[in-house]
Protein backbone atom coordinates (compact mmCIF):
# COMPACT_ATOMS: atom_id res chain seq x y z
CA UNK A 1 0.00 0.00 0.00
CA UNK A 2 1.43 3.73 -1.09
CA UNK A 3 2.23 5.60 2.10
CA UNK A 4 -0.57 7.61 1.50
CA UNK A 5 -3.30 5.38 1.39
CA UNK A 6 -1.82 3.55 4.86
CA UNK A 7 -2.55 7.29 6.57
CA UNK A 8 -5.21 7.08 5.45
CA UNK A 9 -6.12 3.70 6.33
CA UNK A 10 -4.65 4.47 9.83
CA UNK A 11 -7.17 7.72 9.97
CA UNK A 12 -10.17 5.53 9.03
CA UNK A 13 -9.18 2.67 11.83
CA UNK A 14 -9.05 5.32 14.56
CA UNK A 15 -11.87 7.40 13.52
CA UNK A 16 -13.94 3.79 13.25
CA UNK A 17 -12.46 2.39 16.29
CA UNK A 18 -13.30 6.06 18.51
CA UNK A 19 -16.96 5.69 17.26
CA UNK A 20 -16.96 1.89 18.19
CA UNK A 21 -15.89 2.30 21.48
CA UNK A 22 -17.75 5.44 22.59
CA UNK A 23 -14.66 7.47 22.65
CA UNK A 24 -15.57 10.23 20.10
CA UNK A 25 -18.39 10.10 17.21
CA UNK A 26 -20.17 12.78 15.55
CA UNK A 27 -22.52 15.25 17.45
CA UNK A 28 -26.28 15.16 16.73
CA UNK A 29 -25.76 11.84 14.64
CA UNK A 30 -29.18 10.73 14.58
CA UNK A 31 -29.85 13.85 12.81
CA UNK A 32 -26.87 13.64 10.04
CA UNK A 33 -24.86 15.07 12.68
CA UNK A 34 -23.19 18.68 11.95
CA UNK A 35 -20.13 19.39 10.39
CA UNK A 36 -17.36 20.06 12.49
CA UNK A 37 -19.15 19.39 15.75
CA UNK A 38 -17.70 16.05 17.90
CA UNK A 39 -18.94 14.57 20.98
CA UNK A 40 -17.10 12.49 23.43
CA UNK A 41 -18.41 9.34 24.89
CA UNK A 42 -17.79 7.57 27.68
CA UNK A 43 -14.07 6.34 27.32
CA UNK A 44 -13.41 9.94 25.20
CA UNK A 45 -14.41 12.22 28.45
CA UNK A 46 -12.62 10.01 30.58
CA UNK A 47 -9.25 10.70 28.60
CA UNK A 48 -10.18 14.23 27.95
CA UNK A 49 -11.11 15.06 31.67
CA UNK A 50 -7.32 12.90 31.79
CA UNK A 51 -5.21 15.24 29.44
CA UNK A 52 -6.89 18.35 30.73
CA UNK A 53 -6.22 17.11 34.75
CA UNK A 54 -2.43 16.25 33.66
CA UNK A 55 -2.04 19.68 32.00
CA UNK A 56 -3.39 21.68 34.59
CA UNK A 57 -1.85 19.96 37.27
CA UNK A 58 1.64 20.62 35.29
CA UNK A 59 0.97 23.92 34.21
CA UNK A 60 -1.14 25.39 37.39
CA UNK A 61 -0.93 23.42 40.19
CA UNK A 62 3.05 22.20 40.15
CA UNK A 63 3.43 25.80 39.94
CA UNK A 64 3.73 28.99 42.53
CA UNK A 65 3.66 32.13 39.72
CA UNK A 66 0.41 30.36 37.66
CA UNK A 67 -2.89 31.38 38.40
CA UNK A 68 -6.40 29.74 37.12
CA UNK A 69 -9.28 31.33 35.25
CA UNK A 70 -12.45 30.07 34.37
CA UNK A 71 -14.17 32.93 32.50
CA UNK A 72 -17.11 32.72 30.58
CA UNK A 73 -17.41 31.83 26.53
CA UNK A 74 -19.61 34.92 25.52
CA UNK A 75 -17.94 38.33 26.77
CA UNK A 76 -18.38 41.74 26.02
CA UNK A 77 -17.89 42.46 21.85
CA UNK A 78 -15.21 45.21 22.45
CA UNK A 79 -13.21 42.35 23.51
CA UNK A 80 -12.89 40.97 19.99
CA UNK A 81 -12.60 44.70 18.80
CA UNK A 82 -9.62 45.02 21.32
CA UNK A 83 -8.22 41.83 20.47
CA UNK A 84 -8.72 42.38 16.28
CA UNK A 85 -10.68 39.20 15.54
CA UNK A 86 -13.72 41.49 14.49
CA UNK A 87 -11.43 43.04 11.78
CA UNK A 88 -8.82 40.79 11.01
CA UNK A 89 -9.98 37.09 11.64
CA UNK A 90 -11.00 35.90 8.85
CA UNK A 91 -10.09 34.01 5.35
CA UNK A 92 -10.44 34.67 1.96
CA UNK A 93 -12.74 32.10 0.27
CA UNK A 94 -13.63 31.27 -3.24
CA UNK A 95 -16.38 29.05 -4.19
CA UNK A 96 -16.62 26.94 -7.33
CA UNK A 97 -19.94 28.08 -9.33
CA UNK A 98 -19.62 24.36 -10.87
CA UNK A 99 -19.25 21.67 -8.19
CA UNK A 100 -20.13 24.21 -5.06
CA UNK A 101 -16.40 23.17 -3.58
CA UNK A 102 -14.88 26.26 -1.13
CA UNK A 103 -11.32 26.89 -0.56
CA UNK A 104 -8.86 29.40 1.28
CA UNK A 105 -7.72 31.30 -1.60
CA UNK A 106 -4.44 31.37 -0.24
CA UNK A 107 -4.23 27.86 0.25
CA UNK A 108 -4.69 27.16 -3.50
CA UNK A 109 -2.18 27.28 -5.70
CA UNK A 110 -4.29 28.58 -8.83
CA UNK A 111 -7.45 30.61 -7.35
CA UNK A 112 -8.71 30.34 -10.97
CA UNK A 113 -9.75 26.81 -11.33
CA UNK A 114 -11.54 24.11 -8.72
CA UNK A 115 -8.75 21.78 -7.78
CA UNK A 116 -11.96 19.00 -7.27
CA UNK A 117 -13.61 19.58 -10.88
CA UNK A 118 -10.73 21.46 -12.86
CA UNK A 119 -13.29 24.32 -13.93
CA UNK A 120 -12.41 28.03 -14.58
CA UNK A 121 -16.00 29.16 -12.76
CA UNK A 122 -14.68 30.58 -9.81
CA UNK A 123 -16.66 33.27 -7.73
CA UNK A 124 -14.70 36.38 -6.69
CA UNK A 125 -12.57 35.57 -3.31
CA UNK A 126 -14.32 37.37 -0.56
CA UNK A 127 -13.47 37.67 3.52
CA UNK A 128 -15.10 34.88 5.76
CA UNK A 129 -14.98 36.19 9.51
CA UNK A 130 -14.39 33.10 11.40
CA UNK A 131 -16.01 34.50 14.85
CA UNK A 132 -19.60 32.77 15.71
CA UNK A 133 -21.91 35.06 16.30
CA UNK A 134 -25.25 35.19 18.36
CA UNK A 135 -27.49 37.74 19.94
CA UNK A 136 -27.46 38.48 23.94
CA UNK A 137 -30.65 39.66 25.09
CA UNK A 138 -34.58 39.06 23.51
CA UNK A 139 -33.91 41.76 20.39
CA UNK A 140 -32.10 39.85 17.63
CA UNK A 141 -30.39 42.93 15.90
CA UNK A 142 -27.55 44.26 15.66
CA UNK A 143 -27.18 46.41 19.14
CA UNK A 144 -27.92 42.71 20.69
CA UNK A 145 -25.02 40.37 18.44
CA UNK A 146 -22.49 39.27 21.03
CA UNK A 147 -19.55 36.50 19.74
CA UNK A 148 -18.54 32.78 20.98
CA UNK A 149 -14.73 33.59 21.98
CA UNK A 150 -12.45 32.12 19.66
CA UNK A 151 -9.52 31.87 21.86
CA UNK A 152 -9.04 31.22 25.24
CA UNK A 153 -6.32 33.39 25.82
CA UNK A 154 -8.71 37.02 25.34
CA UNK A 155 -10.34 36.97 28.40
CA UNK A 156 -7.31 36.33 30.51
CA UNK A 157 -5.69 39.73 29.28
CA UNK A 158 -8.91 41.41 30.06
CA UNK A 159 -9.03 39.86 33.74
CA UNK A 160 -5.30 40.47 33.79
CA UNK A 161 -5.97 43.09 36.20
CA UNK A 162 -8.35 41.43 38.62
CA UNK A 163 -6.37 38.39 38.82
CA UNK A 164 -2.89 39.98 39.94
CA UNK A 165 -4.52 41.99 42.52
CA UNK A 166 -6.67 39.34 43.97
CA UNK A 167 -3.73 37.09 44.37
CA UNK A 168 -0.74 39.52 44.76
CA UNK A 169 1.36 38.06 42.30
CA UNK A 170 4.71 40.06 41.42
CA UNK A 171 5.71 39.68 37.63
CA UNK A 172 6.73 37.46 36.35
CA UNK A 173 3.54 35.39 36.59
CA UNK A 174 1.38 33.50 34.32
CA UNK A 175 -2.34 33.10 34.17
CA UNK A 176 -3.57 29.13 32.54
CA UNK A 177 -7.24 28.87 31.55
CA UNK A 178 -9.19 25.37 29.70
CA UNK A 179 -12.00 25.71 27.65
CA UNK A 180 -14.27 25.69 24.75
CA UNK A 181 -13.64 28.21 21.71
CA UNK A 182 -15.57 27.99 18.49
CA UNK A 183 -14.56 29.13 14.89
CA UNK A 184 -16.49 29.54 12.47
CA UNK A 185 -13.92 27.52 10.23
CA UNK A 186 -14.77 27.17 6.61
CA UNK A 187 -13.63 23.85 6.22
CA UNK A 188 -13.78 21.82 9.18
CA UNK A 189 -11.64 18.41 8.38
CA UNK A 190 -9.18 16.03 9.64
CA UNK A 191 -11.38 14.01 12.40
CA UNK A 192 -11.15 16.07 15.39
CA UNK A 193 -8.05 18.18 14.23
CA UNK A 194 -10.13 21.06 12.81
CA UNK A 195 -13.48 21.33 14.59
CA UNK A 196 -15.59 24.21 14.91
CA UNK A 197 -15.97 23.81 18.57
CA UNK A 198 -12.90 22.81 20.55
CA UNK A 199 -11.36 22.92 23.65
CA UNK A 200 -8.06 24.64 24.13
CA UNK A 201 -5.78 24.95 26.93
CA UNK A 202 -3.68 28.17 27.11
CA UNK A 203 -1.14 29.79 29.88
CA UNK A 204 -0.25 33.23 29.46
CA UNK A 205 2.88 34.36 30.68
CA UNK A 206 3.15 38.15 32.17
CA UNK A 207 6.80 39.53 32.51
CA UNK A 208 9.21 42.66 32.00
CA UNK A 209 9.88 42.46 28.36
CA UNK A 210 13.81 42.78 28.98
CA UNK A 211 13.11 39.10 30.33
CA UNK A 212 11.28 38.39 27.26
CA UNK A 213 13.25 35.92 25.21
CA UNK A 214 14.53 34.24 28.10
CA UNK A 215 10.74 33.07 29.46
CA UNK A 216 10.16 32.57 25.35
CA UNK A 217 12.69 29.73 25.60
CA UNK A 218 11.49 27.97 29.31
CA UNK A 219 8.43 27.95 28.44
CA UNK A 220 9.47 26.08 24.82
CA UNK A 221 11.85 23.93 27.01
CA UNK A 222 8.81 23.43 29.38
CA UNK A 223 6.75 22.16 26.78
CA UNK A 224 8.79 20.13 24.57
CA UNK A 225 9.74 18.20 27.96
CA UNK A 226 6.11 17.83 28.97
CA UNK A 227 5.39 16.13 25.48
CA UNK A 228 8.53 14.01 26.07
CA UNK A 229 7.96 13.16 29.31
CA UNK A 230 4.64 13.43 30.08
CA UNK A 231 2.94 12.04 26.89
CA UNK A 232 5.84 9.85 26.13
CA UNK A 233 6.26 11.26 22.24
CA UNK A 234 8.89 10.12 20.61
CA UNK A 235 11.98 12.36 19.04
CA UNK A 236 10.36 10.85 15.54
CA UNK A 237 6.71 12.49 16.44
CA UNK A 238 7.18 15.81 17.41
CA UNK A 239 8.96 18.53 15.43
CA UNK A 240 9.32 22.20 16.23
CA UNK A 241 8.36 24.81 13.23
CA UNK A 242 9.86 27.81 13.91
CA UNK A 243 7.63 31.14 12.54
CA UNK A 244 9.60 33.22 9.79
CA UNK A 245 6.58 35.93 8.94
CA UNK A 246 5.71 37.33 12.35
CA UNK A 247 2.62 39.19 13.38
CA UNK A 248 3.54 42.77 13.44
CA UNK A 249 3.47 42.85 17.65
CA UNK A 250 5.01 39.57 17.94
CA UNK A 251 9.03 38.85 18.73
CA UNK A 252 9.76 35.20 17.96
CA UNK A 253 7.29 32.33 17.79
CA UNK A 254 7.28 28.84 17.25
CA UNK A 255 4.61 25.79 16.38
CA UNK A 256 5.08 22.42 18.16
CA UNK A 257 3.79 19.52 15.46
CA UNK A 258 3.05 16.00 15.58
CA UNK A 259 3.08 13.46 12.81
CA UNK A 260 -0.72 12.95 12.59
CA UNK A 261 -2.14 10.32 10.45
CA UNK A 262 -2.63 13.11 7.44
CA UNK A 263 0.43 14.35 8.02
CA UNK A 264 2.43 16.97 10.10
CA UNK A 265 0.16 19.10 11.92
CA UNK A 266 0.73 22.00 14.70
CA UNK A 267 -0.34 20.88 17.94
CA UNK A 268 0.65 24.02 20.00
CA UNK A 269 2.02 27.43 19.97
CA UNK A 270 4.49 28.69 22.30
CA UNK A 271 4.85 32.50 21.02
CA UNK A 272 6.27 36.03 22.41
CA UNK A 273 2.98 38.43 21.97
CA UNK A 274 4.94 41.37 23.59
CA UNK A 275 2.85 44.23 24.76
CA UNK A 276 0.33 44.13 22.21
CA UNK A 277 -2.70 42.33 23.69
CA UNK A 278 -2.28 44.17 27.07
CA UNK A 279 -2.03 47.46 25.32
CA UNK A 280 -5.19 46.87 23.10
CA UNK A 281 -7.18 46.38 26.24
CA UNK A 282 -5.93 49.21 27.64
CA UNK A 283 -6.61 51.03 24.91
CA UNK A 284 -10.15 50.01 24.26
CA UNK A 285 -11.22 49.77 27.84
CA UNK A 286 -9.84 53.23 29.18
CA UNK A 287 -8.08 51.21 31.99
CA UNK A 288 -4.80 51.44 32.62
CA UNK A 289 -3.48 47.97 32.82
CA UNK A 290 0.11 48.26 33.17
CA UNK A 291 1.28 47.08 36.55
CA UNK A 292 2.83 48.72 39.27
CA UNK A 293 6.20 47.37 40.08
CA UNK A 294 6.51 48.48 43.56
CA UNK A 295 9.82 46.93 44.73
CA UNK A 296 11.20 49.48 41.35
CA UNK A 297 9.12 52.48 41.97
CA UNK A 298 7.82 51.97 38.51
CA UNK A 299 4.65 51.40 35.80
CA UNK A 300 5.18 48.91 33.07
CA UNK A 301 3.52 47.05 30.54
CA UNK A 302 4.06 43.49 30.92
CA UNK A 303 4.93 41.12 27.59
CA UNK A 304 3.44 38.36 27.05
CA UNK A 305 4.73 34.49 26.49
CA UNK A 306 1.76 32.27 25.40
CA UNK A 307 1.43 28.70 25.54
CA UNK A 308 -2.04 27.27 23.50
CA UNK A 309 -2.41 23.82 22.86
CA UNK A 310 -5.71 22.66 21.94
CA UNK A 311 -7.10 19.55 23.67
CA UNK A 312 -8.75 17.57 21.01
CA UNK A 313 -5.61 17.67 19.23
CA UNK A 314 -3.72 16.35 22.32
CA UNK A 315 -6.04 13.65 22.25
CA UNK A 316 -5.63 13.16 18.01
CA UNK A 317 -2.17 12.85 18.57
CA UNK A 318 -2.38 10.43 21.78
CA UNK A 319 -4.65 8.34 19.39
CA UNK A 320 -2.37 8.34 16.52
CA UNK A 321 0.85 7.77 18.25
CA UNK A 322 -0.78 4.54 20.08
CA UNK A 323 -2.77 3.20 18.14
CA UNK A 324 -1.34 -0.63 17.06
CA UNK A 325 -2.38 -3.68 15.12
CA UNK A 326 -0.97 -7.10 15.97
CA UNK A 327 -1.70 -10.28 14.11
CA UNK A 328 -2.14 -13.24 16.02
CA UNK A 329 -3.02 -17.13 14.94
CA UNK A 330 -6.33 -17.97 16.25
CA UNK A 331 -7.39 -20.99 17.93
CA UNK A 332 -9.92 -21.62 15.38
CA UNK A 333 -9.04 -25.06 13.25
CA UNK A 334 -8.00 -23.08 9.96
CA UNK A 335 -5.88 -20.93 12.08
CA UNK A 336 -6.79 -17.66 10.04
CA UNK A 337 -5.04 -14.74 11.07
CA UNK A 338 -6.68 -12.68 14.21
CA UNK A 339 -6.16 -8.85 14.25
CA UNK A 340 -5.57 -7.43 18.30
CA UNK A 341 -5.78 -3.62 18.17
CA UNK A 342 -3.82 -2.12 20.90
CA UNK A 343 -3.55 1.64 22.27
CA UNK A 344 -0.04 1.69 23.52
CA UNK A 345 -1.56 5.03 26.02
CA UNK A 346 0.60 6.31 28.63
CA UNK A 347 -1.43 5.29 32.02
CA UNK A 348 -1.80 8.73 32.84
CA UNK A 349 -4.07 9.31 30.18
CA UNK A 350 -5.86 6.07 29.45
CA UNK A 351 -9.61 6.07 29.92
CA UNK A 352 -8.89 2.96 31.99
CA UNK A 353 -6.17 2.04 34.03
CA UNK A 354 -7.15 -0.84 35.44
CA UNK A 355 -9.75 -3.67 34.68
CA UNK A 356 -10.80 -6.01 36.79
CA UNK A 357 -11.78 -9.57 35.25
CA UNK A 358 -13.49 -12.52 37.34
CA UNK A 359 -12.09 -16.07 36.10
CA UNK A 360 -15.31 -17.36 36.37
CA UNK A 361 -18.79 -15.79 37.66
CA UNK A 362 -18.67 -17.77 40.54
CA UNK A 363 -16.14 -15.55 42.12
CA UNK A 364 -18.10 -12.61 40.85
CA UNK A 365 -18.74 -11.13 44.05
CA UNK A 366 -15.09 -11.49 45.24
CA UNK A 367 -13.45 -9.88 42.07
CA UNK A 368 -16.22 -7.11 42.23
CA UNK A 369 -15.67 -5.92 46.03
CA UNK A 370 -11.64 -5.90 44.81
CA UNK A 371 -12.85 -3.72 42.17
CA UNK A 372 -14.91 -1.26 43.78
CA UNK A 373 -11.53 -0.95 46.39
CA UNK A 374 -9.48 -0.17 43.28
CA UNK A 375 -11.85 2.47 41.72
CA UNK A 376 -11.45 4.56 44.39
CA UNK A 377 -7.61 4.91 43.27
CA UNK A 378 -7.30 4.38 39.74
CA UNK A 379 -9.71 4.90 36.59
CA UNK A 380 -11.02 1.57 36.64
CA UNK A 381 -13.37 -1.10 34.67
CA UNK A 382 -15.23 -4.16 35.69
CA UNK A 383 -16.33 -6.72 33.30
CA UNK A 384 -17.45 -10.49 33.62
CA UNK A 385 -18.63 -11.13 30.19
CA UNK A 386 -16.82 -13.21 27.51
CA UNK A 387 -13.69 -15.81 27.60
CA UNK A 388 -10.90 -14.00 29.03
CA UNK A 389 -8.94 -13.61 26.14
CA UNK A 390 -12.27 -11.38 24.66
CA UNK A 391 -12.00 -9.41 27.86
CA UNK A 392 -8.14 -8.81 27.52
CA UNK A 393 -8.72 -7.43 23.98
CA UNK A 394 -11.67 -5.28 24.56
CA UNK A 395 -9.62 -3.90 27.36
CA UNK A 396 -6.19 -3.66 24.78
CA UNK A 397 -8.78 -1.31 22.23
CA UNK A 398 -9.03 0.98 24.48
CA UNK A 399 -5.41 1.01 26.20
CA UNK A 400 -5.84 0.07 29.52
CA UNK A 401 -2.39 -0.57 30.78
CA UNK A 402 -3.43 -3.14 33.46
CA UNK A 403 -5.67 -6.46 33.58
CA UNK A 404 -6.24 -8.06 36.84
CA UNK A 405 -7.77 -11.46 36.95
CA UNK A 406 -9.39 -12.73 40.12
CA UNK A 407 -9.03 -16.59 40.16
CA UNK A 408 -10.03 -19.39 41.93
CA UNK A 409 -6.33 -19.60 43.47
CA UNK A 410 -7.41 -15.94 44.81
CA UNK A 411 -9.47 -17.38 47.42
CA UNK A 412 -6.66 -19.12 49.28
CA UNK A 413 -3.62 -16.71 48.54
CA UNK A 414 -5.12 -13.38 48.35
CA UNK A 415 -3.19 -12.83 45.60
CA UNK A 416 -4.37 -11.63 41.84
CA UNK A 417 -2.73 -12.21 38.29
CA UNK A 418 -1.89 -8.57 37.06
CA UNK A 419 -1.16 -8.87 32.67
CA UNK A 420 0.87 -5.44 31.11
CA UNK A 421 -0.88 -4.76 28.47
CA UNK A 422 2.34 -3.90 26.27
CA UNK A 423 4.54 -7.00 27.07
CA UNK A 424 1.67 -9.40 27.98
CA UNK A 425 3.47 -10.39 30.70
CA UNK A 426 1.80 -11.53 33.81
CA UNK A 427 2.43 -11.04 37.61
CA UNK A 428 1.37 -12.54 40.57
CA UNK A 429 0.66 -9.30 43.03
CA UNK A 430 -0.49 -9.76 46.95
CA UNK A 431 -3.88 -8.03 47.25
CA UNK A 432 -2.67 -6.04 49.74
CA UNK A 433 0.67 -4.82 47.49
CA UNK A 434 -1.93 -4.30 44.75
CA UNK A 435 -1.96 -0.35 44.84
CA UNK A 436 1.48 0.01 45.41
CA UNK A 437 2.27 -1.88 42.98
CA UNK A 438 0.25 -0.51 40.66
CA UNK A 439 1.23 3.07 41.14
CA UNK A 440 4.94 2.33 40.60
CA UNK A 441 3.87 0.80 37.23
CA UNK A 442 2.28 3.60 36.30
CA UNK A 443 3.98 6.06 38.04
CA UNK A 444 1.58 8.63 39.21
N1 LIG B 1 -4.36 32.18 21.50
C1 LIG B 1 -3.63 31.73 20.38
C2 LIG B 1 -4.39 30.81 19.53
O1 LIG B 1 -5.58 30.58 19.73
P1 LIG B 1 -4.15 29.21 17.46
O2 LIG B 1 -2.92 28.71 16.77
O3 LIG B 1 -5.22 29.81 16.63
O4 LIG B 1 -3.63 30.25 18.56
C3 LIG B 1 -4.03 27.42 19.36
O5 LIG B 1 -4.77 28.04 18.35
C4 LIG B 1 -4.26 25.93 19.36
O6 LIG B 1 -5.66 25.64 19.41
C5 LIG B 1 -3.77 25.22 18.10
O7 LIG B 1 -2.39 24.90 18.18
C6 LIG B 1 -4.64 23.98 18.07
O8 LIG B 1 -4.10 22.97 18.90
C7 LIG B 1 -5.95 24.47 18.65
N2 LIG B 1 -6.90 24.80 17.57
C8 LIG B 1 -6.98 25.93 16.85
N3 LIG B 1 -7.98 25.87 15.97
C9 LIG B 1 -8.55 24.65 16.11
C10 LIG B 1 -9.64 23.98 15.47
N4 LIG B 1 -10.36 24.57 14.52
N5 LIG B 1 -9.96 22.73 15.87
C11 LIG B 1 -9.25 22.13 16.86
N6 LIG B 1 -8.22 22.71 17.50
C12 LIG B 1 -7.87 23.96 17.13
Amino acid sequence: MADEEKNQALMDKIVALCKRRGFVFPSSEIYGGFNGFWDYGPYGSRMKRAIENLWWHEMVEMRDNVEGLDSTIICNPTVWKASGHLDQFSDLMTDCKKCKARYRVDQMEDPTTCPACGSKEMTEPREFNLMMKTFVGPVFDDEHVAYLRAETCQPIFVDFHSVQVATRQKLPFGIAQIGKSFRNEINPRNFTFRSREFTQMEMEFFCDGEEGMKWFEYWKEQRIKYYREKLGFPEDFMRIYVHEKLAHYAHAAIDIEVKYPFGWGELEGVHHRGTWDLSRHSEFSGQDLQYIDHDNHRKLMPTVIETSVGLDRTMLALLSLAYDEEKAATQKADMEEDTRVILHLPAAVAPIQVAVLPQSKKLKENAYNLYKSIDRHFRSEYDETGSIGKRYRRQDEIGTPYCITFDFDSLNDNAVTVRDRDTMQQERVNVTQLRDYLEKKMDI
